[in-house]
């Protein structure tokens, strides 16, 4: 499946190949990314069950609601209600946080999770989704729907063994090569496997590598001029398929940007 029409939001699904890869720090640095260089709206959706921890990487006050509360009551899932369950820790950054019980699992029902996100899509320009490890058939639906598929791994010997593993069962479940794109999160060239080799295994191109942060801290600070973020730019810039916007002093030429953006949906 394609994504929608123009006016819907993209969603940009990130897995993990193992746990404690970076796939929640990624997204939420996505997030503010595209939020705050790109002036996109955008919702992070954690769908990490148990322990989600994106909302608290973002924000320091409790949601009115998480997940699991909108997944509970389906008949009840409107726009209001989504609204009233985000935290927005910018203005053009809102996060619905992850189900919050370990141990009740939220009810992910098939027609449920495609509804809330038919209302992220009509409500926000880019929707990205930290799913975790879970592959069950409701969130396999949701990757199926995603307009790209972010398996994030490490160069390990395990992770890229799992990394493989991952994506075979994408193809499998008929999602495309071309909406999949593989994050290598910390590579470190000094020590590790070479890159072609590393592609010759997975069978695909690997060209968003993220290299090991010295300072990460909660709350995340923007590590400027560090070649993580110039990586993370060129990231945010693919999934966009857009140059990096002006500055975001020139508000004019930020709007001019935004409404190109918005005008100008992909093909695929
Ligand atoms: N490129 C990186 N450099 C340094 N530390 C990283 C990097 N990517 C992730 N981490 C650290 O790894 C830990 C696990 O990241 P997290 O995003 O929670 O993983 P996951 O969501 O895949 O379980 C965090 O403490 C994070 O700061
Ligand atoms: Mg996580």
């Amino acid at each position: 499946m394609t994504s929608p029409a123009s006016s819907h939001g993209r969603v940009f699904a990130l897995l993990s190949c193992k746990g404690g890869v970076g796939t929640t720090l990624l997204t939420v640095q996505l997030g503010r990314l595209l939020a705050e260089r790109w002036q996109l709206n955008v919702l992070i959706v954690d769908w990490v069950h148990p322990f989600g921890d994106a909302a608290l990487l973002l924000s320091t006050e409790d949601p009115h609601a998480h997940l699991g509360d909108l997944l509970r009551q389906p008949e009840r899932l409107d726009g209001a209600l989504l609204d009233s369950a985000l935290l927005r820790p910018h203005p053009r950054l809102a996060v619905l946080a992850a189900a919050e019980m370990p141990s009740l699992p939220p009810p992910l029902q098939l027609t449920t999770v495609q509804r809330l996100m038919a209302l992220a899509r009509a409500r926000f320009d880019c929707i990205l989704c930290d799913c975790g490890r879970q592959l069950n058939p409701p969130l396999l639906a949701l990757l199926q729907d995603a307009d790209r598929v972010m398996p994030v791994f490490q160069p390990t010997l395990a992770m890229i063994r799992d990394a493989r593993r991952l994506l075979v069962a994408l193809l499998e479940a008929g999602i495309g090569p071309e909406r999949v794109l593989p994050v290598l999160n910390r590579m470190d060239p000094r020590h590790q496997a070479p890159l072609d080799l590393l592609e010759q295994v997975l069978g695909t191109r690997l060209q968003h590598r993220l290299p090991e942060h010295p300072d990460f801290a909660v709350p995340l600070p923007h590590p400027q001029g560090h070649p993580w973020q110039r990586t993370l730019v060129r990231l945010a810039a693919a999934l966009v398929r857009q140059p990096e916007p002006p500055d975001a002093a020139s508000g004019i030429l930020q709007r001019w940007w935004r409404k190109q953006w918005r005008w100008n949906p992909p093909t695929s």
